[in-house]
């Protein structure tokens, strides 16, 4: 199947949310890199589970949590399929990316990385693998370093080449800007990392709806993202990490389930990844975050990947179009995402106009000040999208572009 044979209408029926109105209009969402829509099948998963077998897991002997135990575990397994992982036990979850995140940093950045030394991120990034490392850098007397980026949003490789030292102890890098849309090569920026011996955590919050991502050809040592960003429910993610690496790490936080034998002279700890998950789980959602994961592999990666790519290349084509416009973010390598200012316009005022349209988009600096700050601008307008998506909707867009900078202007 070609992307141009791909039936987004026979998908979009799938996502009950998509057929609805508001302020009368068809409901146009262009704000999957916040947060994607879910299928009937995820929505059917969280009502059954709480209508048939709601239960604490791993903790009782009767039928309802051997029933909901034996779910849960079995995304686990769906996870490492997903992303090709070598065991279950590498899949942590977590509450979203950020958790996953805050986790390395503070359980292996606590134990690996000392006074002097260096952690590298790239100036693209989400404040959630921004301020982990600021937090971890500032204990510690470390220093984070930034490999910086040219004006298209792309990252400078021989820039990245002179930051590694033997003080550089660890590369925490975006696999897909949320802002800019930017695929950065972080297959080579992983083999190059290891050249040091440094480790690398990709944080592919956007990167796991739209690409095949196999963490063992990437070769990374952790990987996070959200559940929520790839058709589940939120309040779920998933941390991977190499299994040498999680073993030899510190639990994040202590609780029930973590351990192994409690006494008030010395506390054991269980196995990774239970070692990490503290606490009654996120039954509900992560059940629910298989049936997104059955969803996604049912559909045809390739396909979906060239789909997505015919709607970013028509949308660039479309909105290059106007002269008032300008798009922030012109890497080569781009998914998911088209960013723009207007001039005259404060984003804002555009992204509510855009609303009444019944079209959704995120205005502002979309938790990359950083990178806005490297654009000397306070915000984009930014358009994310999903393989739902249609043609029509950018027509929609393009025209409601058109209609602000007359009214606005
Ligand atoms: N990180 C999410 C976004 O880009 C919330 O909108």
């Amino acid at each position: 199947m070609t992307a141009t044979d791909f039936d987004v209408e026979s998908i979009r029926k799938d996502f009950p949310i998509l057929s609805q109105k508001v302020y009368g209009k068809p409901l146009i969402y262009f704000d999957n890199a916040a947060t994607s829509q879910k299928p009937q099948a995820v929505i059917d998963s969280l009502v059954k589970y709480y209508s048939e077998y709601n239960a604490n897991i791993h903790r009782g002997v009767h039928y309802l949590s051997q029933k909901a135990s034996i779910a849960y575990d079995d995304v686990r397994t769906k996870v490492q399929r997903f992303v090709n992982a070598e065991t279950d036990k590498e899949i942590v979850f977590v509450r979203g990316t950020t958790e996953g995140i805050n986790l390395v940093a503070s359980s292996y950045g606590r134990k690996n990385i000392a006074a002097g030394d260096e952690v590298l991120i790239s100036a693209m990034e989400h404040h959630s693998n921004i301020v982990p490392w600021q937090l971890l850098c500032e204990e510690k007397g470390a220093i984070l370093k930034i490999i910086p980026m040219n004006d298209k949003g792309e990252i400078i490789f021989e820039e990245f080449e002179k930051l590694l030292n033997a003080r550089t102890k660890f590369i925490s890098i975006v696999y897909i800007s949320n802002s800019l849309g930017t695929i950065n090569p972080v297959k080579k920026i992983i083999a190059k990392a290891h050249e040091y011996g440094i480790p690398v955590l990709v944080d592919a919050a956007q990167a796991v709806a739209h690409l095949q991502v196999d963490v063992q050809d990437l070769d990374c040592d952790f990987m996070a993202f959200s559940s929520h960003k790839m058709l589940g429910p939120t309040g779920t993610g998933v941390l991977y990490g190499k299994m040498k690496l999680l073993e030899d790490m510190p639990p994040y936080q202590g609780g029930g389930d973590m351990i192994r034998s409690v006494s008030f002279e010395k506390t054991t700890y269980n196995d990774v990844p239970f070692k990490f998950e503290a606490g009654t789980p996120n039954v509900a959602d992560v059940i629910a975050f298989g049936a997104a994961i059955d969803y996604l592999s049912n559909l045809n990666h390739a396909t979906i990947e060239s789909y997505e790519k015919e709607l970013l290349n028509y949308v660039t084509e479309q909105l290059s179009e106007i002269k008032e416009l300008k798009i922030i973010g012109t890497a080569k390598d781009k998914a998911g995402v088209v960013s723009f200012i207007l001039e005259g316009i404060n984003a804002m005022d555009a992204g509510m106009y855009l609303d009444t349209l019944g079209i959704a988009v995120r205005t502002g600096q979309h938790c990359t000040e950083p990178a806005m700050d490297f654009f000397k601008i306070p915000g984009t307008i930014r358009a994310s999208f999903l393989f739902y998506n249609t043609k029509d909707e950018i027509d929609a867009l393009v025209e409601g572009v058109k209609k602000a900078i007359k009214l606005l202007k």
